[in-house]
Formats: C-alpha cells, structure tokens, sequence
C-alpha cells in the first residue's frame, strides 16, 4: 500500500465530521496562449465541525481549507478553499461522496453528499475572454419556525451580465444521490426564492437543500478554444453549472411570527439584500449589521463570505463585517451573506437572510459611485 493511500485511510478514520453543504463559484484569470485557461475556484464547505483539508483531492490537488465562520455554539462550520486551476478546455467535475456523509435525520432522505460542476473556459465571443460562474453564497443552515411563512431568497449574480437561473440538482447528471427536493420548500428558479409556509410539526428537522445554479447567454454566443473548434451555445445552454447545498432547519414553533419580537429583525443601517458595495484592493469595506429582539436575546451575527472577511461585535445586536481585499480579488465581486441569531433557551431565531456583492474595483476603472455608499440594485 502506498504512503498517500494510508494517509487517506487514516483521514477517513478519524474524521467524525459530517457534511453541512457546499458552494462552488469560479473566475478565469487570463488567456493562455495554448487557448485553454486557468480557473480559480472557490469552495466554501459546511461541516459539523471545522475540517482544515478534506479527504479527497480535486483534479489531483488537495484542497486548503480557512475558516470562514463557526457559530459560538458549534454546531457547523464554514471553511473556504481557493484553488487555481488548468483546464484544457471546458471541465465537467465532481466531488465523489467519500468517507464523510450528511448530517444525521436529514428528512428528505439524503445521506451521500455528492455535486456535479462544469467549469467553462473557452473564449467567448462577446466579451472576448473566458467565462466566469454566476456567484451566490449562504451558510451551512438557516433556521425557520415550523409556525411562520418565510421566503429565503437567495443571493444570485453574473460578473459577466448573464442571467442567471437556479433549479434543484438532476440525479440523472450526477448533481446528487438522491436529488429528492425538501417538500416543505418550493423554488422560483429564475428569483432562486425558496418559499416556506407552516407546517405540521411533524415536519420539524434539518432538509437538504441541492441546487445547481446556471448563467445564460442574453445572446447565441460562440465558445473558441484557440486553434480549436468553436461550439454555437445558445440562450437556452447554461455555460456554467455550479452546486448550492446547505440545509435548512425547521425548527419548532415560534409564539409569534413578528419580526423583532422573538425573531431578530434588522434595523438601519443594515444594508438591504442585494446591495452592491463598491472598494479597492488594499481598502477596507466595512459593513455595519443592526438587528433587535424584545423576547429573546440576540447572540450572534453567522455569515458566507471570502475567509479574509472578519466579524466584530461593537454593541448589542450590533456587528461589523470587514473586508480588506487583496490583489488577487482585483476586478472581482464576491457575495456575502449573514443571518442574525437570537436564542431563548435551547430555542434559536433567525432573521431572514441578507446578501451583499462586493465588487473590488479595478485602480484603472473608477467605480459608478464612492466606495462605502450604497447602491440598490433593485
Ligand atoms: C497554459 O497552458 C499550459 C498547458 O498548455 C499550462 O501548463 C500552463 O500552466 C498554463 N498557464 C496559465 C497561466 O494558465
Ligand atoms: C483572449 O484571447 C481571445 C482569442 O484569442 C482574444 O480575442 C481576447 O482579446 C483575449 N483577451 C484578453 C483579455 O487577453
Ligand atoms: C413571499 O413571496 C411571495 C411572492 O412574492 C409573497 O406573496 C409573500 O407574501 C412572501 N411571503 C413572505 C413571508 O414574505
Ligand atoms: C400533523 O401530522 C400528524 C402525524 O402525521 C397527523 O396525525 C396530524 O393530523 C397532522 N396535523 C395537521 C394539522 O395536519
Ligand atoms: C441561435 O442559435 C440557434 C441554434 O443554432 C438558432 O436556431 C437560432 O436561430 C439562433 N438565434 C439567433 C438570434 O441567432
Ligand atoms: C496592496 O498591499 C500589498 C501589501 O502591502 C502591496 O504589495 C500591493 O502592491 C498593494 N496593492 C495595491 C493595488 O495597492
Ligand atoms: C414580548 O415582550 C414584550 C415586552 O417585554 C411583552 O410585553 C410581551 O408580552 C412579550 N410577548 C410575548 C409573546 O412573550
């Protein structure tokens, strides 16, 4: 037996993790003057604890994990992995089920975690240079009362204009294993709004949520490998394909749905959902989060975002997520999402969930507005 096979055995052995979700999302960087290009893929992962590599490797690289975000109580944690990649032309992959499966009690039945990406980087033709994925993120789990109707929409946007559709995961292209969708939860694919309305409290526990998120064409397009063929895709092809699994917990009834009693609910300066942020490389972005409960306390901020975003606490249900980006980020927009937490008891509350997008401007392009004003996109 070989070395690196023993050590993965031995990883499988001692790892107790299990798996709380995953998001894919991928830049180009650069053309390659043998027509293929690289990618620079980020993996946020979700684990019942804080995992700092995994089991497997991808395309033969073992992936380098940062935590992201980790509630004070445990219960998961969220870690990113950056990995800059050569692909010979467009890429399908996977991520086998291996060694380390969902949480426990999923309702909807789902044990094996499994994803199915496609990573395109031909030259297309209206923007002359490679594509990038749409991009979305969300945390591992996102609490909703079995009483309360909720809508969780998630953050979704396309660097380069596309639009952009979400769809639960097909068992038949290997996206999952099963792919059977949460039955307490229905999807708008083209706003990815998953509704919630109450429910038996039979219902009550964690829900897989497995969707694949795809960015089309607003025209025909045509994909060129350099000295290589050309391929017509279509406004009805996704170019891109990339998985967004998290769970969601319904959990037992709340005495009253109103926001800002027992369930947090956000106050200014909060910025809205999908509120796009402007800063530079080497400026820091600072985002201020207020939120309020009268019958429960608030406890804690969780967020989704690039693992160099910190989080500070300045008052009572007040918090501060800062971003300095460095130049590897230069001319890219990153999503970050955060929820509030209050408890009562063993009871935990979430607020609805908020995104922003974080565009790191370019030195050279001045940005449509100052950096650290908001602008909606709504
Ligand atoms: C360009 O492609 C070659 C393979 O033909 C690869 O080895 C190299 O890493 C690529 N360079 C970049 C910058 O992507
Ligand atoms: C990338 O290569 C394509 C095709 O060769 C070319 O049209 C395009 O201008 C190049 N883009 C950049 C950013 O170099
Ligand atoms: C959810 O969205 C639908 C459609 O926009 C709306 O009718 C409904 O009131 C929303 N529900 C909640 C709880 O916000
Ligand atoms: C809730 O579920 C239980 C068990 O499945 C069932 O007996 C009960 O009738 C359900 N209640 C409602 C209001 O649907
Ligand atoms: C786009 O491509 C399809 C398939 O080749 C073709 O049927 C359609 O007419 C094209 N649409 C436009 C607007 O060119
Ligand atoms: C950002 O800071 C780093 C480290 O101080 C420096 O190397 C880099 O050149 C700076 N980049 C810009 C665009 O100012
Ligand atoms: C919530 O707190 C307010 C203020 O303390 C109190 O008046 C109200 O009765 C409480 N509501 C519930 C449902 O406990």
């Amino acid at each position: 037996m070989s070395l690196s096979a023993l050590v993965l055995l031995l990883l499988l052995v001692c790892v107790q993790a299990n798996f709380y979700g995953i998001v894919v999302n991928y830049y180009p960087s650069g053309n390659n003057s043998t027509g293929a290009s690289t990618g620079i893929l980020y993996y946020k992962l979700g684990y019942s604890l804080c995992l700092y590599s995994v089991p497997y490797y991808i395309n033969g690289q073992p992936l380098v994990l940062q935590k992201v975000d980790e509630p004070i109580s445990g219960e998961w944690c969220q870690t990113e992995g950056v990995i800059s990649q050569y692909f010979s032309s467009n890429s399908m992959f996977s991520i086998p089920a291996s060694g380390i499966d969902w949480i426990f009690g999923i309702k909807n039945g789902i044990v094996s975690f499994k994803i199915q990406a496609l990573v395109e980087l031909r030259i297309r033709s209206d923007i002359g240079k490679a594509n990038t994925s749409p991009q979305t993120t969300i945390i591992p789990a996102i609490r909703v009362p079995s009483n309360c109707p909720r809508n969780l929409s998630l953050l979704m946007f396309d660097p380069d204009g596309d639009i952009v559709k979400c769809r639960n995961g097909d068992a038949s292209l290997s996206e999952c294993s099963p792919c059977t969708p949460p039955s307490v939860l229905s999807l708008s694919p083209s706003s990815c709004t998953l509704s919630f309305s109450p429910t038996n409290s039979s219902d009550e526990g964690p829900y897989a949520v497995q969707l694949m998120i795809e960015d089309f064409p607003r025209q025909n397009i045509t994909l060129t490998q350099t000295n290589g063929p050309q391929t017509i895709i279509t406004t009805n092809d996704a170019i891109s394909k990339m998985p967004v699994q998290f769970v969601v917990r319904v959990d037992p009834a709340v005495p009253s749905c109103t926001e800002g009693l027992f369930l947090p609910m956000f106050l200014p300066p909060t910025p809205a959902h999908r509120t796009q942020l402007y800063t530079y490389v080497n400026q820091t972005l600072a985002i201020s989060i207020k939120a309020q409960t009268l019958n429960s306390t608030i406890s804690e901020l969780l967020f989704s975002a690039p693992h160099t975003v910190t989080e500070s606490q300045t008052g009572p249900g007040q918090f501060t997520l800062t971003w300095t980006p460095s130049n590897s980020v230069a001319g890219q927009s990153h999503p970050i999402c955060f929820v509030v937490q209050a408890v009562l008891g063993a009871a935990k509350y979430h607020s609805e969930l908020r995104c922003v997008i974080a565009t790191v401007a370019l030195p050279t392009t001045s940005p449509n507005t100052p950096a650290c004003e908001y602008e909606g996109l709504d």
